[in-house]
């Protein structure tokens, strides 16, 4: 028992240095992948499946986690923000954060 929490601290420990460092960028193109964000913005994030929806490319870090933080919460809520709201219930800040940071590269 005492084995697992420790491993479990271990692994979690090394999780936010990768957040914190160069490791980041990374982590938020496997995450861009991995919680299905392509399917509607597009592999390279600038090529969204519908016309009205918004490109992410290139968007500034912090206005682009705020937004997926106010749509996951739901402060953000037009028509079109409902696509969205189920995703987000599988995306913690720290992920959000992370893949903010990478989009604003693209
Ligand atoms: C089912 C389609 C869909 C999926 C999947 C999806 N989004 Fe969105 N996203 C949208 C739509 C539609 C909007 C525009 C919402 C609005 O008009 O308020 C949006 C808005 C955004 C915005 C705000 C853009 C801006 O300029 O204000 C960001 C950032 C964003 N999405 C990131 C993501 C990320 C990251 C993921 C994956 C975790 C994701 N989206 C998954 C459809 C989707």
């Amino acid at each position: 028992m005492m084995k697992t929490k420790g491993l479990v601290l271990a692994v979690s420990a090394v999780l936010s240095l990768g957040v914190m460092g160069s490791a980041a960028a990374a982590d938020g193109a496997a995450l861009y992948k991995s919680k299905t964000c392509f399917s509607c913005h597009g592999q390279d994030a600038n090529t969204p499946i519908m016309p009205t929806y918004p490109k992410l490319a290139g968007q500034n870090a912090d206005y682009a986690y705020n937004q997926m933080m106010d749509i996951k919460s739901g402060v953000r809520n037009n028509g079109q923000s409902a696509a969205m709201k189920g995703i987000m219930a599988m995306v913690t800040a720290e992920e959000a954060k992370a893949i903010a940071e990478w989009l604003s590269t693209q």
